[in-house]
């Protein structure tokens, strides 16, 4: 079997050849709501449609979006944006999951940003709210590592960036991931024992990709954009055309908030 970071170099090779920058700095996978981002925090250099390079394939979902694009920053930092998640519940395997992942760390990407749109457990926060993820629960009893590889997880998500937000926006709270397998919402039952094991936030995403981050070495930044309420707080039920509109609504004042964050890492 073909050994997935060799797909992932060779992913790498690919962006650096139509990309024409050599190595990237910084990595960002933008999420439902989040998409807008790329367009503030510099000037792309190069947009490769995601199916253009090994490993990649087209989102199966509407409204995500399948480029990947190259950004200079104003600092002169590149950027790797991967517009094109791979979610577990399309059934392609976790290693496809995180390939985007372990491709940014092999154009040199030192910091991974991770966004998602999520459903949110606590009552105060309102659909568009945006929220630093501080860790994680894994409910997809999976794992992007294989074999003996005995990885620790302590400060997943950097302390040391979440500060450093929270010095863009002061009021930006935190909270616990929870990564369900979809692609069916939970259930109120399902969000009250998320709710009783720790989590503040519920999804499809993240932490898997954060974990395969971790492995390659990548300084974790994570952010969740709540689009509803979860399952059962809130009283009416869940829609993905609620979860996008909440996504639009939110989209520039989250995107542009991100871009600042990004001109301090
Ligand atoms: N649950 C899981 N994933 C989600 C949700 C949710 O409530 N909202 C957006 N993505």
């Amino acid at each position: 079997m073909t050994n997935p970071f060799d797909v992932a170099a060779e992913a790498a090779a690919k962006i650096a050849e139509l990309s024409g920058i050599a190595n990237h700095d910084i990595a960002l996978t933008l999420g439902s709501g989040w998409a807008k981002a790329a367009d503030l925090i510099g000037e792309t250099v190069a947009t490769i449609p995601a199916t253009q390079i090994p490993g990649f394939s087209a989102p199966a979902v509407a409204g995500h979006v399948a480029s990947i694009r190259s950004i200079k920053l104003p600092n002169g930092k590149f950027a790797l944006v991967l517009g094109a998640r791979t979610h577990y519940y399309e059934g392609h395997g976790v290693r496809r999951v995180v390939h985007g992942v372990r491709t940014a760390a092999a154009t040199g990407a030192k910091t991974m940003i991770l966004t998602n749109g999520a459903g949110g457990i606590k009552e105060t926060w309102k659909p568009g709210t945006p929220v630093l993820i501080s860790d994680h629960i894994n409910l997809t009893a999976d794992s992007p590592l294989e074999g003996a590889t005995f990885i620790d997880l302590t400060d997943l998500y950097s302390k040391r960036l979440r500060d450093l937000a929270k010095t863009v926006d002061q009021s930006l709270d935190e909270g616990v991931y929870c990564q369900f397998r979809g692609p069916h919402y939970e259930t109120p039952a399902e969000v009250q024992m998320a709710k009783h094991i720790g989590g503040h936030i519920v999804g499809m995403s993240t932490a898997l990709e954060a974990i395969a981050a971790r492995q390659s070495g990548m300084e974790i930044l994570g952010l969740s954009l709540i689009t509803n309420l979860a399952a059962g707080i809130q009283k009416t039920p869940l829609s993905h055309a609620e979860v996008l509109e909440a996504g639009r609504d939110a989209e520039a004042r989250i995107s542009a908030l991100l871009a600042e964050i990004i001109t301090k890492i």
